[in-house]
């Protein structure tokens, strides 16, 4: 059995995240950052691919120019400590280097092993996921952010640190913005979602709320 204190510590996490909206001005010490960033660095992606980037947002022209077009991120540019983009590979079909440099990470060197390996990918992506357009490879990739996604915001509320996912946006403005400011290549790359970091300005005025237990967990 898990350590009582343990399970208490991260029910505590579980319970203290909500989506922030509204931030007060304590910054987040970089060092905490760095801590919540490391876990969407190590956070798993199928097949270890890894086809993703992590920003930092650092500059106030180009959060200015995304309040525009991120309906869903209004008053988190203006007050979040921190603003992460969460940056998804598009050239990750099994013959990509994506993907190879994938295997080669995993330390699978030997000729023969690769092209077992890539051939059994081709039929997941192909027949399993069905994935058959740049669209579908790119939403493929998309979702293995939102582990990261995830465990970043569990990982800030364990610290005491408040999130909100961000889905909120123009994606085709965001993308050309991003492409403009230098930050993504378009061709290799799309934003994914968003995710604002600080210490709220106040306590919800609403308690959580959430279907029943029982309609969404089951045990057959
Ligand atoms: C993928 C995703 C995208 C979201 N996008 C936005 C957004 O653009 N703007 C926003 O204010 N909240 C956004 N939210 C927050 C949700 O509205 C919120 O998580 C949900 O209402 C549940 O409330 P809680 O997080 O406080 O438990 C998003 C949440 C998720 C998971």
């Amino acid at each position: 059995m898990t350590d009582d204190t343990l399970k208490k510590q991260i029910r505590q996490g579980i319970d203290h995240r909500l989506a922030v909206r509204v931030y007060s001005d304590r910054k987040i010490s970089k060092e905490d950052v760095d801590f919540i960033l490391d876990a969407a660095w190590l956070s798993p992606s199928s097949i270890g691919l890894e086809a993703w980037r992590f920003i930092v947002l650092e500059d106030d022209s180009i959060k200015e120019a995304l309040k525009e077009i991120a309906w869903g991120a209004q008053y988190q540019l203006e007050t979040a400590s921190h603003f992460v983009l969460l940056i998804a590979g598009k050239d990750v079909r099994y013959d990509s280097d994506n993907v190879y440099q994938s295997l080669v990470r995993r330390g699978l060197t030997d000729e023969a092993d690769l092209k077992a390996r890539l051939a059994r990918y081709r039929s997941f992506q192909e027949s399993d996921m069905h994935l058959d357009s740049p669209r579908a490879l790119f939403d493929w990739a998309a979702k293995q952010t939102y582990i990261a996604l995830g465990n970043m915001m569990m990982t800030a509320s364990l610290m005491g640190i408040d999130s909100c996912p961000i889905e909120g946006f123009d994606y085709d403005k965001v993308n050309q913005l991003l492409s403009k400011a230098g930050l993504i290549d378009p061709q290799k790359e799309g934003i994914a979602s968003m995710l604002s970091l600080g210490y709220r300005l106040r306590d919800p005025k609403h308690p959580r709320s959430r279907k029943p237990r029982e309609d969404v967990v089951f045990w057959k």
